[in-house]
């Protein structure tokens, strides 16, 4: 196949939700359609699975939690589709906002009893940024939920996104009877007690709203108000756009349950044809395009220890343009030097296997020996150019982290360096000591007990940690030194990794003064690495 087909068919995408609204059934349903797993409960068993071999990975068994991110790819219907995974635990959502760099849409899945719910709203609000394509699909319909109108204006109030529903549920109230679809004019009748993972057909009916047969099905009450929700719906609601779906304005709604197969085949057949193949992307040299033959991809995540026999580091890297071959020669722009990508993975839904080649929207995982950092532009051919980076997030817990043993520093050093570079944490230095005093910024609290336990297992080097009294850090631009700024006693003045200005604020107040009584700087939460 040539480049343009291969971009074509490819659609990669992640799924955001808040914990427990079936993201993980979710996916598996998707992988079982695709053929990808014989029975629902593989990736959970995987999960389990690599608990028992994974050492720093104690804390996510523990807390039942899941940390690592990974990809899956699959096909379906002539469609290579590359399903990126984020983790469900708020405390290590910066690792899920860094994934969605790599996606060209996203699935958000939300509880119909719920609605939308915080973390939600967070990954909603990246996706949004990046004005890139959102499918809504409301689970667990097979339970009470909350009315479809009523989440439709939550989804305008809470996200500021209209929606325009392709299916449409019948029976919210724990009555579940199926859903409508506007767009083929066709019933599609629920079964509860199907739970095959989808090798039953499910039943459906033709036929207009005014239908009779429909009528006869569904019973007097329900076809009324069945026809007078769609009309209103027809009326009222936002018609179908395309355009406006993918620049991300308009979200298409779906109902179903995950857990019975419900609605999930229909849903990926649709959103299938409506998403977007892999986008152009940002560059200092303009938008690069898919179809450029020149190949291009930047690495948007750091794993550490999938292995921990070889404690090996896989980066992972999305293509962007041209097509990858295994051994071939690219340019590490950041560190000016060529490397050979001798060990490139691909993950399959339960495996990793070497990639021979992979096209853009494809993820590669590269073999790290610390040559790697999140961000980093690799490319072949003559011109130059770095992807707009890897968005940097705030931190909202800080501590000054000391080695126990002094003599170790050497080894902690260059655990936080890595740590770093893997964009686990993100370090600072202050600025009114002459003293080295490294002072950790995590977005989540976890991440605390993710750095001590690595810096343990990985470094053979303990910990103390004292954690600070900030809560926010704020870039600083429009100035070359802190040193002449109003501010209150309690703001540190300090720098990031990168030797950025920064400023440590305890609180909302001191942030609100610093900018009241320094004209001219300005103060942001969000940086990118460049
Ligand atoms: P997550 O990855 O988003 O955190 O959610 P996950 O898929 O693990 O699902 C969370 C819970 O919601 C699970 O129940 C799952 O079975 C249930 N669930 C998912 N989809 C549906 C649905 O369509 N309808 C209903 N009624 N429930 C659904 P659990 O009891 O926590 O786990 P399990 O014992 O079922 O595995």
């Amino acid at each position: 196949m040539t480049l343009k087909q291969e971009v074509e068919r490819r659609r990669t995408f992640a799924i955001i939700s808040h914990p427990d609204a079936g993201k993980t059934t979710l996916t598996e349903k998707l992988l079982l359609y695709g053929g990808a797993i014989r029975e629902a409960g593989s990736v959970k068993a995987r999960r389990a699975q690599h608990h028992a071999v994974s050492d720093w990975m104690e804390i996510e068994k523990q807390r039942g939690i899941s940390v690592t991110s990974s990809v899956m790819q699959f096909d379906y219907d002539g469609y290579r589709i590359n399903i990126l995974d984020t983790p469900g635990h708020q405390d290590f959502s910066e690792d899920t906002y860094r994934t969605l760099v790599a996606a060209d849409s996203a699935v958000m899945l939300i509880d119909g009893a719920r609605g939308v719910e915080a973390q939600t709203i967070k990954l909603f609000q990246v996706c949004k940024r990046r004005g890139i394509p959102i499918f809504t699909f409301v689970n667990k319909m097979d339970r009470a939920s909350k009315s479809p109108f009523d989440l439709m204006a939550e989804l305008e109030e809470v996200l500021g996104i209209r929606s325009c529903p392709i299916t449409w549920p019948i029976g919210t109230d724990g009555d579940f009877k199926g859903v409508y679809h506007r767009d083929i004019h066709q019933l599609e009748v629920f079964d509860g007690s199907v739970n095959d993972h989808g090798s039953t057909k499910l039943e459906s009916i033709k036929g207009s709203v005014e239908d009779e047969n429909l009528r006869e099905f569904l019973g007097e009450d329900y076809h009324d108000r069945l026809v007078d929700e769609i009309e209103l719906l027809d009326v009222a609601g936002d018609p179908f756009d395309l355009e406006k779906v993918r620049s991300g304005e308009l979200t298409p709604l779906f109902f179903g349950s995950a857990m019975n197969n419900f609605g999930v085949e229909s849903f990926l057949e649709k959103f299938l044809k409506m998403t977007t193949p892999p986008l152009s992307r940002h560059s200092d040299d303009g938008e690069i395009s898919p179809y450029d033959e020149r190949f291009s991809g930047f690495i948007f995540k750091i794993q550490a220890n999938m292995n921990p026999a070889h404690r090996d580091r896989i980066a992972f890297m999305r293509i962007c343009s041209g097509k990858f071959e295994k051994g071939m020669e690219v340019r590490h722009m950041r560190l000016q030097k060529n490397i050979k990508l001798t060990q490139p993975q691909q993950f399959m839904a339960q495996d990793r296997d070497v990639a021979e080649e992979a096209w853009p929207g494809d993820i590669i995982g590269l073999f790290d020996p610390g040559i790697f950092a999140l961000g980093d532009t690799l490319l072949t051919g003559s011109e130059r150019f770095h992807f707009e980076g890897i968005p940097v997030f705030a931190p909202e817990h800080f501590a000054r982290v000391t080695p126990e043993d002094s003599i170790k520093r050497k080894q902690f050093v260059k655990g936080v360096t890595q740590l770093c570079l893997e964009g686990a944490i993100q370090s600072f230095k202050r600025l009114d000591i002459g003293m080295e005093e490294i002072i950790v910024g995590v977005v989540g609290a976890l991440q605390f007990e993710v750095l001590q336990h690595r810096l343990k297992h990985e470094y053979g080097v303990d910990i103390r940690l004292n954690v600070l009294p900030y809560r926010m850090v704020r870039w600083v631009k429009g100035t070359d030194s802190l040193d002449g700024l109003n501010l209150t006693s309690s703001t540190l003045r300090a720098q990031d990794g990168d030797g950025r200005l920064v400023l440590l604020f305890e609180n909302e107040w001191s942030v609100d003064w610093a900018v009241k009584n320094n004209e001219g700087i300005e103060l942001t939460t969000i940086t990118d690495r460049d």
